[in-house]
């Protein structure tokens, strides 16, 4: 790579030219699933009041702590750029009154996300995010719905390569005597731990089971698991879901040792996890919690999950999915003279204006040049207008596949080469 005194900031990424079609593919085909699903689009701001963040993904996680990217503007607001989408999510649906419609609300978004974590294959820290959430029911049944829709988002790109993991943290009923417990089994540690973890160890000891450091882990495998604890009512909504998924055939592991990084969960949480790389594709949860939490006023269940889409495109190349038909030029119109260059701009621009990608020289190149462009460009079709094709109103298109010549009527193009 050519040494640039302006240079990408580090754990970002350009999108080429040559790569942009897959990234519209992949947009394009999860948004049809969400439809599908009965999902709709929302759009937000890349920024929210860092109040946001602290309150709902929670001010001893990871991201809060380590990973935002936080300034204050010149007015003196302090600002976050989103880590993740569900916290806004869950602003926008209170500030527009959208608990306020039908239920259940079912919505997704396509987000950039900005976390200032150690860049690595698949872990970038401006990433992009496809996300749903889905509000204003308890039943299990909604559960099941939300995780068949992203394992069908996941199919439909053509990545089968995964295992779906889930797990039960609980509500914060049962969570008590499991966070009492945490507290016990690291107080034992709590010189080995790192600075985070033993402030953690007060605060939530939850935290603490997904700590990146080395010493941490090692620590946190030997930890008590969340499913001795549960309630009656957890326990129940658990193995509902799980019949649930049995019932429509799709297969997953429980994991006991999924808590998640985030803080609104409670209940049912669930990974899909790349086999080859053992890298999370896609991740989400159940937060009864949460809306309550940003609005006192409000008791509105929720869950979702979010996929990371520079993961999913990484995991359809491991797959060798196809990403759609490439979009070619459809004919490329070559020219001599200056007769043949006027006819060729108004048939391009006659051909683009319905629908038909076409292209002729700007560059002022000879023919022999002109074609080889063509060829370059992977037009399907050439057809080479001068004075006699102009005088004639017709010309050979070539089909540069097959090789095959046919005359034509050019006012008859439109037709011929759709
Ligand atoms: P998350 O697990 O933090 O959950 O992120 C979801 C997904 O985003 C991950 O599984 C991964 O595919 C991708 N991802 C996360 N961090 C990075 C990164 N640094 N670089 C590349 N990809 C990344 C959430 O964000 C929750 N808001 C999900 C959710 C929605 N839960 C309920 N609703």
């Amino acid at each position: 790579m050519a040494n640039l005194k302006y240079e990408a900031v580090r754990g970002t990424n350009d999108v080429l030219p040559c790569e942009s079609a897959k990234w519209q593919y992949v947009e394009k085909s999860l948004s049809d699933v969400a439809y599908r699903y009965g999902f709709r689009e929302v759009r937000f701001p890349t920024f929210e009041k860092t109040e946001l963040f602290q309150r709902s993904v929670g001010d001893t996680t990871d991201v809060v702590q380590k990973e935002m990217y936080t300034f204050c503007t010149k007015g003196g607001t302090s600002i976050t750029l989103r880590p993740e989408g569900t916290a806004s999510v869950a602003r926008l649906c209170l500030q527009n009154g959208l608990f306020a419609g039908l239920m259940p609300l079912k919505l997704f978004y396509i987000i950039s996300c900005f976390r200032y974590e150690k860049p690595q294959a698949g872990r970038y820290r401006e990433f992009h995010q496809f996300g749903a959430e889905l509000y204003g029911t308890q039943e299990p049944s909604s559960d099941c719905e939300v995780i068949s829709f992203a394992d069908t988002a996941l199919k439909t790109l053509g990545i089968t390569d995964y295992v779906l993991k889930i797990n039960s943290i609980g509500c914060p009923e049962c969570r008590k005597n499991f966070l009492d417990a945490l507290r016990k089994y690291f107080d034992g540690y709590r010189d080995d731990l790192c600075q985070t973890c033993q402030e953690r160890l007060e605060k939530n000891p939850m935290r603490i089971l997904d700590c990146k450091s080395d010493i941490c882990g090692k620590i946190a495998a030997g930890a008590p698991r969340i499913t001795e604890y549960l309630c009656d009512g957890c326990s129940r909504h658990f193995e509902a879901l799980k019949a649930a998924l049995d019932n429509i055939g799709l297969r997953y592991e429980t994991d006991t040792s999924i808590v998640r990084g985030l803080d609104y969960y409670t209940k049912t949480v669930f990974e899909f996890v790349e086999n080859s790389t053992g890298l999370t594709l896609l991740a989400g949860g159940r937060y009864d919690g949460l809306i309550n939490e940003l609005d006192g006023n409000k008791n509105i269940c929720g869950l979702g999950f979010a996929s990371g889409i520079e993961r999913l495109i990484s995991a359809m190349e491991n797959a060798h999915a196809s990403f759609g038909e490439d979009r070619k030029c459809k004919i490329f119109i070559g020219y001599i003279g200056e007769k043949g260059a006027a006819k060729a701009a108004k048939t391009v621009k006659y051909l683009r204006d319905n629908g038909v990608s076409a292209e002729t020289d700007i560059s002022g190149r000879s023919l022999k040049a002109q074609m080889k462009y063509a060829d370059k460009i992977g037009a399907e079709n050439t057809l080479i207008l001068g004075d006699d094709e102009v005088d004639k109103g017709s010309g050979a298109i070539r089909n540069m596949r097959t090789g095959e010549c046919s005359e034509i009527d050019l006012d008859d193009i439109l037709d011929t080469v759709r």
